[in-house]
């Protein structure tokens, strides 16, 4: 289906995240065919970093040529500069945006719908959201908000109370970009699709889960992001948390946005309390000399930790997550490890890692089986096998989107499956209070590392499936 005709209004739009991401994936959208067959966007931002929409323009064809999976140029090129225009907007004067916007809807003409992404720091939202309740922007339009999703509890509640004063919970999109990775949808595939696996999706079978997410990068200039915000809020609380609650959760009762947040939604609340004791948090060696950063900078660049999940399908399976920058590999890994049979029978040596399901979400996706096999010879030698599928092999990734663009869609399809819901989002800063509370200290780690030597102490007797072979 295509989404009705939308005025698109980007907060931030002079920012990384609109420059890196959003622009070239609505690029992406309209080569696709994907966007209305009417639409505008709109680039915002205080007066200070106001741009003319020719400046605009240019800037966005710079963010395509850059990062970009296609270059911008000809005649879809020409259609998509055409529809964008800037309108800055302060608290106190929102009235260059509300021209532009004026301007698109009569260009447009009918009543299009407005989508708002707030592509801005979290500190910045609850006046962005004001603004657009104030001015009477908001009527009728939809709202994209990125992550962090407050700090803690009380103040992902207080912004819930600030966004809900202005947008019902039904025009609320909590964007988390994972949650649109093609082969992160494809977990609830793998799980609900195929009698293969489902069956063995449990603690019977399955001894320990980890989620994976190191990055080479470092935080690449954004320290006024990252230094009040940390990998656990960055990553963990967010990213790491989602992909867990689709690995983790029951079958829903029908493949309905409602369904899929209350099933998430009950693995967060079993979810035992984070234990500060089962938590390791590092920082690479040069961080607190990067631009920006305060020299007794006490933020993580990385963060590792054991969650349980109390029910009755996950008792007593240990799921580790990891994720940090500055690390030996940027990698998107999800790993179930499974039991050993019930009988060694084999008279040799097994290695240390018998079966595991090793989910890359990279962007294409992987999915290795990696088990036992006879060796060839006369002798029961048994090595190790695998069975790959890999969606470059198995089918045509031409029409692939990415996580942004499939998830900026779906909220101008009006479709909140893959978004967030409030309810789960205070859950996991409840589970998380008392390692906010109480963190443990940072380690420094070398660049290029996995990480402060405790990540390995975490995860005994098991270890990181990553590096591979190492
Ligand atoms: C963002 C974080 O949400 O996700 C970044 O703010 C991180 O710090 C990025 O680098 C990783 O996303 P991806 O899709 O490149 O793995």
């Amino acid at each position: 289906p295509r989404p009705e005709d939308h005025v698109v209004v980007l907060f931030g739009a002079t920012g990384d995240l609109a420059k890196r991401k959003l622009l070239p994936g609505l690029f992406h959208l309209a080569r696709a065919g994907l966007m209305p067959a009417g639409y505008r966007v709109i680039g915002s931002a205080p007066a200070a970093d106001a741009l003319s929409t020719d400046a605009f323009r240019k800037h966005a064809r710079e963010a395509v040529a850059e990062f970009g999976t296609s270059q911008p140029e000809g005649p879809a090129w020409e259609e998509f500069e055409r529809a964008l225009s800037f309108g800055a907007a302060d608290p106190d004067d929102t009235g260059p945006l509300q021209t532009a916007v004026r301007e698109a809807e009569q260009a447009l003409g009918g009543s299009p719908r407005r989508l708002f992404h707030l592509a801005v720091p979290p500190k910045a939202f609850p006046s962005v959201i004001a603004e657009l309740g104030a001015s009477g922007l908001a009527e009728g339009g939809r709202v994209i908000v990125e992550k962090p999703f407050g700090t803690d509890l009380a103040s992902a509640r207080a912004l819930d109370g600030t966004i809900h004063a202005v947008f019902d919970e039904s025009r609320v999109f909590r964007i988390d970009h994972f949650l649109g990775k093609e082969s992160v949808d494809n977990i609830l595939a793998l799980r609900f699709a195929n009698g293969l696996f489902e069956p063995v999706w449990n603690r019977d079978h399955i001894s320990h889960v980890q989620i994976d997410v190191p990055e080479k990068l470092t935080i690449e200039g954004r320290a006024g992001f990252f230094e009040g915000t940390g990998t656990f809020r960055d990553m963990i609380v967010t990213h790491l948390f989602q992909i867990l609650g689709f690995v983790a959760m029951e079958p829903p009762a029908v493949l309905t946005a409602q369904a899929l947040r209350t099933e998430k939604a009950k693995v967060f609340q079993s979810m035992r309390p984070l234990d500060p004791a089962q938590a390791v948090r590092g920082q690479y060696e040069g961080y607190r000399a990067e631009p920006g950063v305060d020299p007794r900078s006490d933020t993580e660049t990385f963060a590792a930790l054991r969650v349980d999940i109390d029910n009755w399908r996950w008792a007593g399976v240990p799921f580790y997550l990891r994720s940090g920058k500055a690390l030996a590999e940027g990698r998107h890994v999800v790993t179930l490890g499974f039991r050993e049979p019930a009988l060694r029978m084999f008279a040799v040596d097994v290695p240390d890692t018998t079966n595991e399901l090793v989910i890359d979400f990279d962007d294409p996706g992987r999915i290795t089986a990696r088990f036992l096999a006879k060796e060839p010879g006369p002798e029961m030698n048994l090595g190790e096998a695998e069975m790959v599928f890999a969606y470059t092999d198995c089918f045509n990734t031409a029409h692939a989107l990415e996580g942004y663009e499939r998830l900026i869609l779906d909220a101008m399809l009006g479709d909140q499956s893959l978004f967030t819901s409030s309810e789960g989002i205070e859950r996991l800063w409840e589970a998380s209070a008392p390692l906010l509370e109480n963190p443990p200290p940072v380690e420094p780690y070398a660049r290029g590392s996995w990480g402060p030597d405790a990540v390995h102490r975490l995860v005994a007797p098991y270890r990181w499936h990553l590096p591979e072979g190492g």
